[in-house]
C-alpha cells in the first residue's frame, strides 16, 4: 500500500480526497476504515510508518464490559469507573457512548483477525487495571496495542487506502471557515505535497514529547493539537497530564519507557527502600470505601471482587503516581531514583513469561534484570494527554466546519485523568465515528472547498523559512530546553509561580525559534523537521501550562501544590484553549448537565 502518483506542478504534488486522515495509530486507521467503508476517498497521511504509533504503548488491554470473567460487569459500571477515575470531569455522554460501544468494538477487533488471550472457556480473556470495578481489559498478553495496530493495519491495506508514509502535515488549509485539505512535506524528499478534501481527521495523538521523561516517541510533538488550534478550532482540558506510575528508571537511556499497568493487575506490588508496600498509605477518601486497607484483604481481590476491596496498587493512575513521587522525595526511593515494582514473589517465573513476555524482554535485554527474580526499579513517567480538540461527542466534529479529532487527539471523554485500558476502546469507539461522520460531512457538500493558492504559497514560505541564513538558532538545543522546563515546572506537582516561571521561559523560546536556521538541504534532514516541529510544541506546551495555571485546584492529572485540594466549584468548569492573531488564551465554559439517570448510578454506588 503505498501513495498514488497525483498531480505535480511548479512547486508540488497534489491528491484529491473526500477525507484525510492524519496520523496511522489505531484512532487513525479506525477512522480511515470506516470513512472508506462510508463510501469517501479516503487517505491517510502520517509523519511515522504505518502502525508506528504510541497505540502500541498501551500494552495491557482494551477496557471493555463483555462480562467474560465477571458476569456481573456491564456498560453502567464501567461508564462510573471512567467517570470517576476522570474526577466527573469528562464529558458524560462521550463516557455513554465509549462504555457502551466498547464490547462490541473488541467483538469486531475480533472478526477482523486480533488474537485475544482466551479465558479456560475459551472466551476473550480480561484482566485487572486501576480503577475498574471488574477485570475487563481484553488482552494479548502484555502486547494489546500491537495486536490492534497488526490487526487494523491488515484491515487497512486489504481495503485498499492510500497512505502516505513518512509524509509531515504543517498546515491545514481552509476555504473561508471551512475546512479543505492539508499541507505538508515528504521528510525524504523534503518536497511539498498537497491534500485536497472537505474534511480531516485529526488523529495524532499527544503532547508527551515536550517533557523530558516520557513514554511517548519522537512523533508526539503535539501537531495535530496545535495544526487544530491555528485553524482556528479550541481545545478542552489542557491543563491535564498523565503520568503513569511505571516507567523505567535505569539505565538512562531508556529513561521513561513504560512498564504496563498488567504487572500490577496481575498482582505485582509496590515496595519502598525499606521494602514497605507503601501505597496503603496513600489511600485518598476519595476512593477509601473500595480500596482494601490490609495486605490480606487486597490479595483475596484476585478471587473475589464482589466481596473484596481493590488493591491499592490498582488505584487510578494519578493517584499511584503521585505516592510514587513521594516517597522518592521522602528519600526512600531505590537506588537509581525510582521505587520498586515486584511481581518476582507474587507469580510463578511460568506467568510471568506467559502473561508478560515483552516486560520480561525489556528488563532482561535493556537493563539485565531478571523480572521472575528480582525487582523492577519505576517512577512516574509521561504518557498520556487528557486535554486535546474540543469535538462534539456524537460526531468527533471539531468547532471549525470539516475538522474531526480523535483518540489522545481529541479532549473531554476521559475528564482529568485516564483510567488504564479506556485509550484502545476510545480509539475504536470515536474512530469509527469520527470516520462515518467525516464522509457523510464530505458527501453532502455541495461545492467542494478549494484553498486559495496565496494560502499554499504562505505555507511553503513558512515551511523553507528556517533555510534563511540569518539566524543564529538551533532547534535541538530550545527542544531539550523546553523539555527540562515542562517537566520541572509543569510537570507531576505544580505551583503558580513555578509554571509563570514556565510561561516566561516559553516566550523566550518563542523569540528564539523566529531565529532557529538549519544546515543542508530539503532532502531527509532531521535538523529541519525539528525547526518545524518545535512550534507546535511550544503552542501545546503554552496551552497546556496556561490552563494549569487557571486551574486554581488539584485534580487527576494537575496536581498543584498551592492549591492540593479539589474544589467542587472548579468541577463544574472546563478550560477552553483558543487562539487569535497567535496569541493563545483561556476561557471557562460550564460542563454539560448530565441527566438524571445517569446521575442516579452515582447515587446506587454510595
Ligand atoms: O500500562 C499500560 O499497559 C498502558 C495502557 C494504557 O495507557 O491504556
Amino acid at each position: 500500500m503505498t501513495a498514488p502518483t497525483g498531480a505535480h506542478n511548479a512547486s508540488h504534488e497534489t491528491h484529491d480526497y473526500d477525507v484525510v486522515v492524519i496520523g496511522a495509530g489505531g484512532s487513525g486507521l479506525r477512522a480511515a476504515i470506516a470513512a472508506h467503508e462510508s463510501g469517501a476517498r479516503t487517505a491517510i497521511v502520517t509523519k511515522s510508518l504505518l502502525g508506528k504509533a504510541h497505540t502500541v504503548m498501551a500494552e495491557g488491554g482494551i477496557a471493555a464490559s463483555m462480562g467474560n470473567v465477571w458476569p456481573e460487569d456491564n456498560w453502567q459500571v464501567h461508564f462510573r469507573d471512567t467517570m470517576r477515575g476522570g474526577k466527573m470531569l469528562n464529558n458524560w455522554r462521550m463516557a455513554q457512548l465509549h462504555a457502551q460501544e466498547a464490547p462490541e468494538r473488541v467483538w469486531e477487533l475480533e472478526e477482523w483477525g486480533a488474537l485475544f488471550d482466551r479465558t479456560k472457556d475459551g472466551k476473550i480473556s480480561q484482566r485487572d487495571f486501576g480503577g475498574h470495578r471488574y477485570a475487563r481489559l481484553a488482552h494479548v498478553g502484555d502486547r494489546t496495542g500491537l495486536e490492534m495496530i497488526r490487526t487494523l493495519q491488515q484491515r487497512a491495506v486489504e481495503l485498499g487506502i492510500d497512505v502516505y508514509m513518512e509524509c509531515t502535515v504543517t498546515q491545514l488549509l481552509k476555504d473561508g471557515d471551512r475546512i479543505a485539505g492539508t499541507f505538508g512535506y515528504w521528510r525524504e524528499t523534503g518536497s511539498f505535497i498537497q491534500l485536497n478534501a472537505p474534511a480531516v481527521i485529526i488523529a495524532t495523538g499527544g503532547i508527551g514529547k515536550s517533557f523530558k521523561v516520557t513514554s511517548n516517541s519522537w512523533e508526539y510533538t503535539g501537531d495535530g493539537h496545535a495544526l487544530a488550534l491555528q485553524a482556528g478550532a479550541s481545545l478542552i482540558n489542557m491543563e491535564f497530564v498523565q503520568f503513569h506510575p511505571t516507567g523505567m528508571v535505569w539505565p538512562l537511556s531508556v529513561r521513561g519507557l513504560l512498564i504496563t499497568e498488567s504487572v500490577r493487575g496481575e498482582g505485582g506490588v509496590l515496595r519502598n527502600s525499606d521494602g514497605k508496600r507503601f501505597m496503603f498509605d496513600y489511600i485518598t477518601d476519595y476512593f477509601k470505601a473500595e480500596t482494601a486497607d490490609t495486605e490480606e484483604e487486597a490479595d483475596r481481590w484476585y478471587d473475589d471482587h464482589i466481596n473484596n476491596r481493590r488493591p491499592p496498587e490498582l488505584l487510578p493512575r494519578d493517584e499511584v503516581a503521585r505516592a510514587i513521587n513521594s516517597e522518592i522525595k521522602a528519600g526512600r526511593g531505590s537506588p537509581h531514583g525510582g521505587v520498586f515494582l515486584d511481581i518476582a514473589t507474587r507469580r510463578s517465573a511460568a506467568d510471568i513469561h506467559k502473561r508478560l513476555p515483552s516486560m520480561y524482554h525489556q528488563f532482561k535485554e535493556l537493563a539485565d534484570v531478571d523480572i521472575t527474580k528480582d525487582p523492577m526499579e519505576v517512577a512516574p513517567t509521561c504518557h498520556y494527554v487528557m486535554g486535546g480538540v474540543e469535538v462534539d461527542p456524537e460526531t468527533q466534529a471539531a468547532t471549525v466546519a470539516g475538522l474531526y479529532a480523535v483518540g489522545e487527539a481529541s479532549g473531554g471523554m476521559h475528564g482529568s485523568n485516564r483510567l488504564g485500558g479506556n485509550s484502545l476502546s476510545d480509539l475504536i469507539v470515536f474512530g469509527k465515528r469520527a470516520g462515518e461522520s467525516a464522509a457523510e460531512y464530505a458527501a453532502k457538500l455541495d461545492r467542494r472547498p478549494a484553498a486559495p493558492a496565496a494560502d499554499v504559497a504562505n505555507a511553503i514560505a513558512v515551511a523553507l523559512k528556517p533555510f534563511d541564513d540569518n539566524g543564529d538558532e538551533n532547534a535541538y538545543t530550545v527542544q531539550q530546553e523546553l523539555q527540562d522546563v515542562m517537566f520541572s515546572l509543569v510537570g507531576i506537582i505544580r505551583t503558580g509561580a513555578e509554571m509563570e516561571q514556565a510561561l516566561a521561559e516559553i516566550e523566550k523560546y518563542k523569540a528564539r525559534v523566529k531565529r532557529v536556521t538549519v544546515q543542508g538541504g530539503r532532502a531527509y534532514n532531521p535538523g529541519w523537521h525539528v525547526a518545524l516541529d518545535i512550534h507546535n510544541m511550544l503552542t501545546v506546551s503554552e496551552a497546556c501550562a496556561k490552563a494549569a495555571l487557571e486551574r486554581k485546584e488539584s485534580r487527576g492529572g494537575h496536581t498543584r501544590d498551592d492549591y492540593p485540594k479539589t474544589d467542587p466549584e472548579w468541577g463544574k468548569i472546563n478550560l477552553i484553549v483558543t487562539e487569535e492573531n497567535g496569541a493563545i488564551s483561556i476561557t471557562h465554559k460550564p460542563l454539560p448537565q448530565m441527566p438524571a439517570d445517569l446521575a442516579q448510578l452515582f447515587e446506587e454506588a454510595k
